[in-house]
């Protein structure tokens, strides 16, 4: 007999990341309640879950910014969690609308912090980055590696975010943190009914690959291959979504299973393999069979030249490991294209 597991709130549950853990939480048996403000998503991204799952599930359009109509979701939903994606993410954009950056993702983050306080909710799983370890001195990093001054707006809400989340957890009785550092998320679930969806010109290196395959790009500029690296291109740690997705599962796990060794605890996700720009354009032109034309271009300002993690705790203490294979994760990046191309 299978026990009934907690609800989970998933705040900017229409995002890329937003969008593959509601389907890895549901079908690992959790009720959730999705909300989103459709700042940088689309009401599509939950007909896609929706899809997937073949039922409807329980979505809300709120903006985590408004407090009170937040408050109405506390009043009306028993969850336990709170997966708090709900932010904006572009670096360079915040390097030239800092207010913005702040405003939006501390304030909301703010109102799920102290809503859950007032109404008892216990866990919280925030969405943390790669990028609060900068230009790290010995590599690969690991939890403990310390963190670097933040070099973007956006970057430094996360550090802030980290450091509110930890002292919560250590003031209120029964608050329980966790944050995953994701790497360089990347790839779209196999049903190709849900992905990434950049407005715009993508700033990310996979989303302009694909849009260069399709077409819609002329030419993908390679951002400098003068590095101390071993073709000269930067080295990331790309992580499957669906794997991702995985890891706030195995998170949540911990969490409502009460499996916690302290109130507040932090995990790298990555898969702890570097691979380097040209590297991953190259595999993906050979698992895809097309053609990526690029250019070598200078630096892009604030790019580290090597970031991968160490997942020696997320696979051990987490249970959490990558287990996709990243060709299958560049061709399903590639139908994922060819899908949005199609609608
Ligand atoms: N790159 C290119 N051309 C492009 C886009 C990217 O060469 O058109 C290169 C970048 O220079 C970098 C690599 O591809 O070396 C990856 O760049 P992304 O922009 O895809 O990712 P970043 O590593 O810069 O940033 C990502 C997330 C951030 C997060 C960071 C943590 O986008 O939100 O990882 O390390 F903070």
């Amino acid at each position: 007999m299978s026990t009934k597991k907690d609800t989970v709130l998933v705040s900017g549950g229409a995002g890329y990341i937003g969008t593959h853990t509601t389907v890895a939480l549901a079908e690992a048996g959790y009720d959730v309640v999705v909300i989103d403000n459709f700042s940088n998503s689309e009401p599509s991204a939950i007909e896609g879950v929706e899809k997937i799952l073949g039922r409807k599930i329980c979505f809300k359009q709120v903006d985590t910014c408004d407090k009170e109509a937040l408050r109405g979701v506390f009043e009306r939903h028993d969850f336990s969690t709170v997966i708090h994606f709900a932010a904006y993410k572009a670096v360079g954009e915040s390097v030239s609308e800092p207010l913005k950056y702040y405003q939006n993702n501390l304030v909301s983050y703010m109102n799920v912090l102290e809503l859950m306080k007032e109404y008892k909710r216990p866990n919280v799983l925030f969405s943390s980055s790669a990028t609060v370890y900068g230009n790290a001195d010995v590599l690969p990093v690991t939890e403990k590696t310390p963190r670097q001054d933040a070099t973007s707006p956006y970057g430094n809400t996360k550090q802030i975010a980290e450091d509110i989340l930890r002292d919560c957890c250590h003031a209120y009785e029964g608050f329980h943190g966790i944050a995953l550092r994701y790497f360089n998320p990347i790839g779209a679930h196999p049903s190709s009914l849900i992905g990434e969806l950049p407005r715009g010109v993508p700033n990310n290196l996979v989303p302009f690959i694909t849009q260069t395959a399709a077409g819609i790009r002329e030419r993908l500029s390679i951002f400098g291959n003068d590095y101390d690296t071993p073709d000269g291109t930067c080295l990331r740690d790309y992580i499957d979504v669906v794997d991702l997705a995985k890891a706030h599962v195995a998170a949540v796990d911990r969490m409502t299973e009460g499996k916690m060794e302290a109130g507040y605890e932090i995990f790298n996700v990555g898969t702890g393999t570097p691979l380097s720009v040209l590297e991953l354009v190259n595999r993906f032109m050979a698992a895809n069979g097309v053609n990526v034309p690029y250019v070598i271009t200078d630096r892009r300002d604030g790019d580290v030249p090597a970031v991968w993690a160490d997942t020696t705790t997320a696979n051990n203490v987490l249970g959490w490991k990558a287990e996709r294979d990243i060709d299958d994760t560049l061709r399903s990046a590639w139908a994922w294209e060819k899908h949005v191309r199609s609608l």
